[in-house]
């Protein structure tokens, strides 16, 4: 049915639904986006007069908030409320790893989407479009059909409230960092489904900013499965990169020349080859993870491990440099001091879910280290609990806490240190002060490169002693 649609309600106000229904009232000024989520305090700090507390930090998106926050763009706890005003409603829940039962560790955790689809079949009146933002294991909504239709036929007789629904697909292709541009100018939107007015609805929205030719429509279950593969295909070039990174530190190449005469064929393209300490972000390892269980369901066993081999190499990474920063620091770095520049899963996000930085600094903390982290975003706070979690023994009672400073700047961070470590690729360690940073440290100051952000010969003219990802002449 094609629904003329004047109110969105978004279920989810994370870093996918702030952003994305933030892009779309902006271009809308015509429809009302309701943004509703169970996390009272995300919604305070969404509503926030001052915004440098918005929940997210993504370049120009509160620029956006400012202009259109309580006109046509509004965000509040009122789930109920605002599905049964909305015309269409975006489904943008977090769909995480399942933790454990059936499928633990691969298959996505599909509690949230279950009770949001019981919130809408409760809550919604007339016909709705239901729009499947997260992402999500194909066939879903197969799942979330099931769950309104239920809901339909038990309230059947329900005579001031006949209720329909059809559903989409249409998954966000958005990256962290760089939100806004994504959403302002995307590669492509796709949209999957089986009724084409309601494709349409959805359709005249986005035309509102995007060309049609840009406007990709498919089944629905392609469209579900092209989300998972499209990030498959992104995570595995940045294994394939890696896995040369080792062994470019091995034959004296440099995966940067390597990486540039690779990606200047057309057929390969230049994006996404840049090597460091693996892939992070929410979504990355558990969308593959998820794949690799839909491959294992369908008995497709040779490709599940194909996929498997994507993430066996992003843990590897990080492994061989956590004992390469060991080895050259005299095989051991108990009691010394280890500088942390970056603790994000890449910049310009203050987003550390699966950050290479959390993997790597328990390891070195294990090995008995004390770390001063410094990154230009992320909550001290929120440093703390990811290397707080599971890196307290509660059977000992040990407590890693006092093994950690953070810090509001690098030269506070680099102070007596033995080393200095970059995990993320911040503009701001591109042109660090290393004459200064190499009085404050302790000799014999070694750096390591991850991210490929320092000037190597500028450093060794300082004094330094440099490691440099993938560089087999700073090895
Ligand atoms: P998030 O954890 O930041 O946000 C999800 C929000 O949904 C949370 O605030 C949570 O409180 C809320 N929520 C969950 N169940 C709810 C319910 N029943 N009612 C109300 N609120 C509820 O997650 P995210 O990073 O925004 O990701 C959301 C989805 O989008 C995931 O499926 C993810 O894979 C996908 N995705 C994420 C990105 C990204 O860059 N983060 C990009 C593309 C797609
Ligand atoms: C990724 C995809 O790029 C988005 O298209 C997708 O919508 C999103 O996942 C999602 O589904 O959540 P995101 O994780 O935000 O976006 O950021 P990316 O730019 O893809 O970076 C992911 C990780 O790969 C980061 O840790 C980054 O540092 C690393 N990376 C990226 C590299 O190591 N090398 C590269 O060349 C590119």
């Amino acid at each position: 049915m094609k629904v003329d649609v004047r109110t969105i309600c978004c279920i989810g106000a994370g870093y996918v639904g702030g952003p994305s229904m933030a892009v779309m009232a902006d271009k809308c000024p015509h429809i009302q986006f309701n943004v509703v989520d169970m996390n009272p305090e995300r919604i305070e700090s969404w509503n926030s007069n001052k915004l440098e507390e918005l929940p997210i930090y993504e370049p120009g998106l509160s620029q956006i908030i400012e202009r259109c926050r309580g006109k046509n763009l509004h965000f509040s706890c009122d789930v109920k409320g605002n599905i049964s005003k909305a015309d269409m409603i975006f489904i943008s829940v977090n769909t995480p790893t399942k933790k454990r039962g059936l499928g633990a560790g691969q298959a996505s955790d599909l509690k949230w989407i279950e009770a949001c689809s019981r919130q809408i079949a409760d809550h919604a009146k007339g016909h709705t479009i239901v729009v499947e933002k997260s992402t999500l294991p194909v066939k879903t909504a197969l799942t979330i059909k099931s769950i309104l239709e239920a809901y339909i036929i038990k309230g059947k007789n329900n005579k001031t409230n006949v209720k329909s629904f059809s559903i989409l697909s249409n998954p966000e292709f958005l990256a962290e960092g760089t939100a806004i541009n994504d959403l302002i100018n995307p590669d492509r939107i796709l949209i999957g489904g089986d009724d084409q007015e309601s494709i349409n609805s959805l359709m005249d929205i986005y035309i509102n900013w995007i060309s049609a030719d840009k406007i990709l429509t498919t089944d629905i279950w392609s469209s579900e499965l092209s989300k998972l593969i499209a990030n498959a295909f992104l995570a595995q070039r940045i294994s394939s990169i890696n896995s040369i990174s080792a062994l470019c530190e091995n034959t004296e190449a440099n995966i940067n020349d390597v990486a540039k005469a690779v990606g200047m064929d057309s057929r390969i393209g230049e994006h996404f080859l840049n090597s460091g300490p693996g892939f992070g972000g929410s979504c990355f390892k558990k969308d593959i993870s998820n794949l690799i269980y839909i491959c294992n369901h369908y008995g497709l066993y040779e490709v599940a491990s194909y996929w498997e081999q994507v993430i066996s190499i992003n843990e590897w990474q990080q492994k061989r440099i956590i004992s390469t920063i060991v080895e050259k620091l005299y095989g051991t770095i108990s009691e010394k001091k280890i500088t942390i520049l970056g603790f994000s899963f890449k910049s310009n996000t203050n987003d550390t879910r699966e950050s290479p930085a959390i993997n790597i600094c328990k390891n070195l903390l294990e090995e008995g280290c004390y770390l001063s982290i410094y990154d230009p975003k992320v909550d001290s706070n929120q440093i703390l609990k990811d290397l707080k979690k599971e890196n307290i023994n509660y059977e000992k009672q040990i407590d890693n806490s006092k093994q950690i400073e953070t810090h509001n700047s690098v030269l506070e961070s680099v102070v007596n240190t033995d080393a200095i470590v970059i995990l993320t690729d911040w503009e701001e360690f591109y042109d660090l002060n290393l004459r200064e940073i190499y009085e404050l440290m302790r000799p014999p100051c070694w750096i390591f490169d991850t991210r490929n952000v320092i000037n190597v010969e500028a450093a060794k003219s300082y004094g330094f002693n440099i490691w440099k990802l993938g560089n087999g002449k700073f090895k």
